[in-house]
């Protein structure tokens, strides 16, 4: 089980994720509208959102016209998404799936994992099967976009200096109970695997402030970096068009490696489908 498995955290996810990226940590500022935009341009043949989690893309595209599929490894995500998509009187094909194995019976022109969703395939080999089976249910020619953070050694560093329980402070959300909770994380770094791992810890408190709950819930993640990126691309059958550094449209030079000191970011990349 991994963190995204947990009832409780799909059913809190939207609520911490919003506090965590209004607090000026979001590297993922603008993503809803970057991926509309890609849709419009390559989704005509049909769009799926790979690792939807609680549709934050998906129903976003809906909303919009685009109905996307959506698949996610994680039942108790879909689930949420699913009643989420219901309750805006959506009816949309959400489904449980893993993206090295997933088959709905039909072709898309477009394959969004969005945000971190690559990352959490914990070995190359599952990024291999996953970008061979992705590529495999795209149309010729078909679009695929992922993410990575590109590596940035001083970071990897200092998680390789934390334990799995040593604890920072992340934020502070109001739960689906309507209690107050305090979220904190552990992440440390193996420059071998290049996995990050770690884990959260949830801390539940009453209204008169004593703790009442605390769930641990492991998360497993790993780190790419820009050159293996091209290599594996290459490997399962996609052409690099473009990566963008963030979600307000800022191309890398694919040419230029020296830029890649320049990175410390969030980088998502346009895979075309080779026929
Ligand atoms: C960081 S969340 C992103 C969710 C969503 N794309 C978003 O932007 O809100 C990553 C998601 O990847 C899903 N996931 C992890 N491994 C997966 C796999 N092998 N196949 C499909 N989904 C997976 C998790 O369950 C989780 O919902």
């Amino acid at each position: 089980m991994d963190l995204h498995d947990y009832k409780d955290v799909a059913e809190n996810y939207d609520r911490y994720l919003d506090v965590m990226y209004g607090n000026g940590q979001d590297n993922h500022e603008g993503f809803r509208e970057f991926y509309y935009e890609l849709a419009k341009q390559y989704g005509d043949g049909g769009v799926v959102d790979v690792a939807c989690g609680t549709g934050a893309v998906l129903l976003y595209l809906a909303e919009r016209g685009i109905m996307a599929d959506g698949t996610d490894l994680s039942e108790e995500m879909c689930k949420v998404a699913d009643a989420k998509a219901r309750k805006m009187g959506l009816s949309l094909n959400i489904y449980p799936a893993d993206m090295t194995k997933f088959d709905s019976g039909r072709k898309y022109s477009l394959a969004i994992i969005a945000r971190s969703g690559f990352m959490h395939l914990p070995t190359q080999q599952l990024q291999k099967d996953a970008l061979r089976n992705l590529r495999e249910q795209l149309l010729p020619g078909g679009i695929l976009t992922l993410n990575t953070f590109d590596p940035w050694p001083p970071m990897q560093a200092q998680q390789m200096q934390t334990t799995p329980d040593d604890y920072s402070f992340r934020l502070e959300y109001v739960n689906a109970d309507g209690n107050r909770e305090k979220i904190y994380n552990a992440i440390t770094y193996n420059p071998y695997t290049q996995q990050m791992y770690g884990n959260w810890k949830f801390e539940e408190y009453n209204e008169a402030g004593e703790v009442i709950a605390t769930r641990i819930r492991p998360l497993l993640m790993r780190q790419t970096n820009r050159h293996e990126m091209f290599l594996l691309a290459e490997l399962c059958g996609f052409e690099v068009l473009d990566i963008y550094r963030g979600y307000r449209g800022d191309k890398e030079d694919l040419n230029d490696p020296s830029t890649a000191a320049l990175y410390r970011s969030n980088l998502i990349w346009i895979l075309r489908r080779k026929d």
